[in-house]
Order: C-alpha cells, then sequence, then structure tokens
C-alpha cells in the first residue's frame, strides 16, 4: 500500500515538472484532481474494495498526497500566473529612449495656395468669396448664362451629365447666376473651385481642373472697371511690371466679350517659344454682363450693368512657376510638390 502511495507521489512529480506552461499545468491539475476522471479521486475510490482493516491507513495517506498534489498545483499555477503578469507588463512598457519613427510632413498643395492667394487678392478689394457647388444644374451652369438648350456652346464644352439632369460644372461662371439671384447690386463676387470636361489627359489638358470666376454688378459699371480690376489683380498675380491687352472675343454670357493676354512672363514681350514669337500670352476671358443674363436672374439692366471674367488657376500656375506639364499637379509626387 505504501509503495502504492508512494509511485503515485513520484508519478505526480515527474507530470508537475513537465509542465512547462501555464495551459500545461491546468492539464496536470485535471488529470490529478479531476471530479470524474481525476487520479486522486479515483484513488479514493478504490477505498471500498480494501479490507476493512486496512482502509484507516491508506485513507489517511492518500489525503496527505491528496494535500500535496494541491499544494503542488497551486504553487505552480501561481509561478506561470506570475510570469504571465509580468511578460505583458514588460510589453506595455513605454521605452522612451528608442528613435521616433520618421515620417514626412506635407505642405500646402501649390494649385490650392495659389487659389488661396486669388481668393485674398478679391477679399482686399472688397469683393464676397462664394463657394458653389460642383455639382450644378443646367440652369446655374448653362441657361441663366445665355446658353440656352440648343447652344452649340453647350455641346462644345463637353459636360460629364450625371443621372437627374444635373452636371458637373463646366466652369466657375455659375457664379454670376448665383450672386445675381441671392444678391441685390452693388455685387461683388468671386467663385474659385475645380470644374469638370470631358477633355483628354495629357501635358495641357486635364478632365478636372481649377478656375476662379469674378462678377461686379453695379450702377454705371464700365469696361474701364473690368481693365483697372484685371490690371490690379494680374499685376499682383505676377509681376508689377507685368502690361494686359485686351482683343475682342465671344462668350455667350457677355457683350461686348474680350480675350485678355498678358505680356509674356518668360521673354517680356520680346518674343520667344512660349509666347509662339509674339510677346503675348493668352490668359482669361472677359466681358461686360450680357443684359440677357442679368435680366434672367432678376437684375434690371436700364439701371445695372456689370462685368465679369474667368480663368483657370492651373494654367496662371503653369505660366507663374514655368511648369511645362498639367498633370504634374495631380500626380502628388513630392519630389514636385515640395520645390512650391
Ligand atoms: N466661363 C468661361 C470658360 O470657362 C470663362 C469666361 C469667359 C468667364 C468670359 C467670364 C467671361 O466671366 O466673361 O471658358
Amino acid at each position: 500500500m505504501q509503495e502504492r502511495i508512494s509511485e503515485l507521489r513520484n508519478r505526480f512529480g515527474a507530470d508537475l515538472d513537465a509542465a512547462a506552461t501555464l495551459e500545461a499545468c491546468k492539464a496536470v491539475r485535471d488529470r490529478w484532481l479531476g471530479r470524474e476522471q481525476g487520479i486522486i479521486p479515483a484513488e479514493m475510490k478504490r477505498l471500498r474494495e480494501l479490507p476493512p482493516g486496512e482502509r484507516p491507513a491508506f485513507g489517511a495517506a492518500m489525503n496527505v498526497l491528496r494535500g500535496e498534489v494541491e499544494q503542488g498545483i497551486a504553487r505552480a499555477l501561481e509561478r506561470f500566473q506570475a510570469e504571465a503578469r509580468r511578460a505583458a507588463a514588460d510589453r506595455a512598457r513605454v521605452d522612451v529612449t528608442r528613435p521616433g519613427f520618421p515620417f514626412e510632413i506635407g505642405i500646402e498643395h501649390p494649385i490650392r495656395r495659389l487659389q488661396a492667394e486669388i481668393e485674398e487678392v478679391f477679399v482686399s478689394m472688397g469683393f464676397e468669396v462664394w463657394d458653389l457647388p460642383e455639382i450644378e444644374t443646367e440652369h446655374y451652369n448653362f441657361e441663366g448664362l445665355n446658353m440656352p438648350a440648343n447652344h452649340p456652346a453647350r455641346d462644345s464644352q463637353d459636360t460629364f451629365y450625371l443621372p437627374g439632369g444635373k452636371l458637373l460644372r463646366t466652369h466657375c461662371s455659375p457664379v454670376q447666376v448665383h450672386a445675381m439671384e441671392e444678391r441685390k447690386p452693388p455685387i461683388r463676387a468671386v467663385a474659385t473651385g475645380k470644374v469638370y470636361r470631358r477633355d483628354p489627359f495629357d501635358a495641357t489638358h486635364s478632365p478636372m481642373f481649377y478656375q476662379a470666376d469674378v462678377l461686379v454688378v453695379d450702377n454705371g459699371i464700365t469696361m474701364g472697371d473690368l481693365k483697372g480690376t484685371l490690371e490690379t489683380f494680374l499685376k499682383h498675380v505676377f509681376r508689377p511690371d507685368i502690361r494686359m491687352r485686351l482683343r475682342p472675343g465671344f462668350f455667350p454670357f457677355v457683350e461686348p466679350g474680350a480675350e485678355v493676354d498678358i505680356s509674356c512672363i518668360f521673354c517680356f514681350g520680346a518674343g520667344c517659344g512660349k509666347c509662339k514669337g509674339s510677346g503675348w500670352i493668352e490668359i482669361l476671358g472677359a466681358g461686360m454682363v450680357h443684359p440677357k443674363v442679368l435680366r434672367m436672374s432678376g437684375v434690371d439692366p436700364e439701371r445695372y450693368t456689370g462685368f465679369a471674367w474667368g480663368m483657370g488657376i492651373d494654367r496662371i500656375a503653369i505660366l507663374k512657376y514655368g511648369v511645362d506639364d498639367i498633370r504634374l499637379f495631380f500626380e502628388n509626387d513630392l519630389r514636385f510638390l515640395t520645390q512650391f
């Protein structure tokens, strides 16, 4: 009987020594103390099979053994649990002496910065900045600008149409209609932002680009006001010594309309490859707001006149920074963008 007990004791000792993890230790506990299948409870059941004379001694010895098993397992469990707690604490500790992760700081996109700069010039001249939707209706993008349904300009614009009669604005000129519908003269409005056209994506075209449009409506506004405001703006954005000229041009929403050139900023007007030898570079479209456009938006053309112009911000950026491919502005290559 003593042999049997010491054999069990040795087996338990070896079993527990072999348990190298918390899980293994729990398995030893179940194997030895499990209520149904455990080795100790099973041995206890054998008590009944012994001759009555041997039972007390065997019972007492088994109780001692069970106490040892319980204690051995409790100690081992405690040891593994403490180890696990220490490891978790180690993992959670922050090493403040470790070097940080290097990361690149971005820059404001040159187009976005130019857009903000343009808005600032107009704010300084008393203009109100209009932040208008890129998804427009035909009314604001075409009809209110004297471009009725059959107008050829509506085709030539090559518009992205959306379901439900909406479209992606093809220019920022809808600011004229919005501003005149919502305000009474005097009106001084500027709108900048993305516009969309079904253009190929190449060095000089992009299906999405940026524009800025300007509108002034008041008593007695003349072509002279247009020229003065334009010149102030162009000198600010390019250079104080820039010259400009107006040529007749057609846009359905202005009468008269003009194409505006600036003296070539690469050759100072002498004539070079960039200006095709002419000394001038076309920069924007402008004109006196068409009386029909005024009337459609509720402004009396007998009382008020106005001027408007529209320009490509990317085009200004290309000239201002001497970039020869518009795609560079959209590729988000930091080697390009960080030069500005
Ligand atoms: N909306 C015209 C375009 O996208 C630009 C323009 C031309 C705007 C003449 C004007 C203007 O206000 O008077 O090509």
